[in-house]
Formats: structure tokens, C-alpha cells, sequence
């Protein structure tokens, strides 16, 4: 029976705004995606036992429902029982690179490549819309993964509009072992703070959302001009998890101060990056802030920023 290995990769946020509540109790967001080539990498096999089980060599991830490559599985086998009945039960087995719980789409791209993976093993010829449609039963982050490079996201994080990619930057990345931040508590406690400035009119929201695809950020991605992709980075969240986190609200300082093209905090953290020139300016940024912060809790990752989704490795 075949086993499929495919690549999930990370992604970053170049830009992130909250702009309403929404009746699903989700946000609003405007949002610029990017993929980066750090990735994990997944085995997926039929197992012929007709049950889901998970693998992973990293102890903080868990193995069960809560995980998003377990309910991606959990989903393929609602929405196409017959082949789950026909090639029996699968087993997939994580190779973990991307940290946990760092605003980095770590489980929602694990997710992603279940989905890739599950229509090929099953050759259920799945479009890439439909698998970005099942993505969304996921989480909000999911459909941008399956497709990856640099997408304007909109509604819940769903609704994706590609723009030119920017895989030639570089990126360092940082981020504290053992520091993680809940997701849902940065988005609740910034409506708590902002809720009053949310835009309320569903077509002052909808004028709000287009207007991001003649903003100076998308304009300087299309024109490539790096220097004002890094200056024009943004984040609301930065304003509820910097106060709260002083490592995170330093480190940023630290990064920021080391050069490059830009600093700005992951999603809801507490990873932070900055955007770079070349491979040697982002190694040297990242040595700079290791003589700052001398403390062995912190890791550091340089990458390429990609413009790819989930890609298969081996069959
Ligand atoms: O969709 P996902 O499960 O990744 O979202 C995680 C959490 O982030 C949600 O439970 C919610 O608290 C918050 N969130 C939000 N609005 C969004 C996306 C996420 O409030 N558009």
C-alpha cells in the first residue's frame, strides 16, 4: 500500500487587522498571509484497521481529537466513508518543526496536508477549492495552507485572494521554547480593549475589506519594494500580547534593533520575526540578538519565505 510524504510549511502574518465581531463569534480580520520553508514533514498510510491513529516525535503534541491532523482525518472519513471503508484506517506520523502554539499555522498546516494527503491516497481528485471548503470545517488558517505563497485574507481568514508572491525575501524567526499564548485569549482580550472601535455596518466592513487591495502594503508586495514591505508590516494583535508578555514586547525590540527590513509579532505570538535581504543578513541578525538575550529557553530559526502550500515529497 503506498505512503505519501508531504511537506507542510509554516506561515507567517505580514499584516493583521481586526476589524468587526462576527455572528459566529469569530472576527472580522484583514490579513496578509505568507508560507515560509520551515515545515513539518507527514507520513500518511493506510493502516487497515479502519481507525485514525497519530504519530509524532515532538511530547507537547497531542495525538487525538484536539489535534487538527487528527480531525482532518476524522472529517475525509465523514465526507467519504466508503473510501475510508474501502482502503480501511490511516496512520499518520508527524515530523514536527514548526514550533507549538506560536502563531505560526503549525496544526492548521498539519491539518492541510491531511486533507492533500487523504485525496491522493484515496484518489478522490479532490479541486483545490474543495479541499480549501473542507479546510474551513478545520479552522479559520486552513484554507491559506493547502495553497500557500502570499494571500490577502479576509472574513474569518478564509476567503483568499493571491497576490505576486515575495519568495525571495528572507526571514529570522524567534520565538521562547516554553512560552505559548492561547489563541482565543489574545482575540477576547482585544475585544474587550478595542471591542468599542469595531466597525458595526456590514457594508462598512465589507468597504473596510477592500480597501487592503489598493493599501500600501499590497502595492509595495506588487512592486516588490522591500523596504516598504518592511516598514508597512502591522499586527493589532501586538497591542493585547506585547503588555502582557514583557519577553515577547523585548525580544521584539532586540530584533527590531538587530536591522533587517522589519519586525513584527506571528498571529497571536509570541513568535516574532524580521523580514531580511539575503540568508547572511538573517543569520547575522539572528547572532546579534543571541548576544543580547543570552538565554538558552530562546530558539531561532532562519528561512526563505516560499510560495508554496502543502507539497508532496515521496509517494
Ligand atoms: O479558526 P481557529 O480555530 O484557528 O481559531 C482559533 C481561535 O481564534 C478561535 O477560537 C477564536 O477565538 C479566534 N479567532 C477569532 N476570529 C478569527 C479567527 C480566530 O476570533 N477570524
Amino acid at each position: 500500500m503506498r505512503t505519501y510524504t508531504l511537506i507542510a510549511p509554516a506561515k507567517i502574518n505580514l499584516y493583521l487587522e481586526i476589524i468587526g465581531d462576527r455572528p459566529d463569534g469569530y472576527h472580522e480580520l484583514v490579513m496578509i498571509l505568507q508560507t515560509i520553508e520551515l515545515a513539518d514533514r507527514l507520513e500518511i498510510r493506510c493502516n487497515g484497521i479502519q481507525g485514525i491513529q497519530l504519530h509524532c516525535n515532538h511530547p507537547l503534541v497531542p495525538l487525538d481529537q484536539t489535534n487538527l491532523a487528527y480531525r482532518a482525518a476524522q472529517l475525509m472519513s465523514q465526507e467519504f466513508p466508503e473510501a475510508f471503508g474501502n482502503y480501511g484506517g490511516v496512520d499518520i506520523t508527524i515530523d514536527k518543526q514548526i514550533p507549538v502554539a506560536a502563531g505560526l499555522a503549525g496544526g492548521s498546516t498539519d491539518g492541510a496536508a491531511v486533507l492533500v494527503g487523504l485525496d491522493l491516497l484515496w484518489e478522490l481528485g479532490l479541486t483545490l477549492p474543495q479541499l480549501q471548503r473542507l479546510g474551513e470545517k478545520l479552522g479559520s488558517d486552513v484554507p491559506f495552507c493547502v495553497a500557500g505563497g502570499t494571500a490577502i485574507a479576509t472574513g474569518r481568514g478564509e476567503k483568499l485572494d493571491p497576490i505576486p508572491d515575495l519568495d525571495s525575501l528572507w526571514v529570522v524567526l524567534a520565538k521562547y521554547q516554553n512560552l505559548s499564548v492561547s489563541t482565543p485569549w489574545a482575540y477576547q482580550t482585544y475585544k474587550k480593549q478595542f471591542g468599542e472601535t469595531y466597525l458595526k455596518d456590514l457594508k462598512n466592513i465589507e468597504s473596510r475589506t477592500s480597501q487592503i487591495n489598493s493599501g500600501p502594503l499590497v502595492k509595495a508586495i506588487s512592486q516588490k519594494d522591500r523596504k516598504k514591505i518592511g516598514k508597512l508590516l502591522h499586527n493589532d494583535l501586538e497591542n493585547v500580547v506585547l503588555p502582557e508578555y514583557s519577553q515577547v514586547a523585548q525580544l521584539r525590540n532586540i530584533l527590531q534593533q538587530a536591522g533587517g527590513l522589519g519586525t513584527m509579532m506571528s498571529g497571536s505570538g509570541p513568535t516574532v520575526f524580521t523580514l531580511c535581504n539575503s540568508q547572511a543578513e538573517a543569520e547575522t541578525i539572528q547572532q546579534k540578538a543571541r548576544q543580547e538575550i543570552k538565554d538558552p529557553d530562546l530558539e531561532f530559526w532562519v528561512t526563505k519565505l516560499s510560495s508554496t502550500g502543502i507539497q508532496v515529497a515521496s509517494v
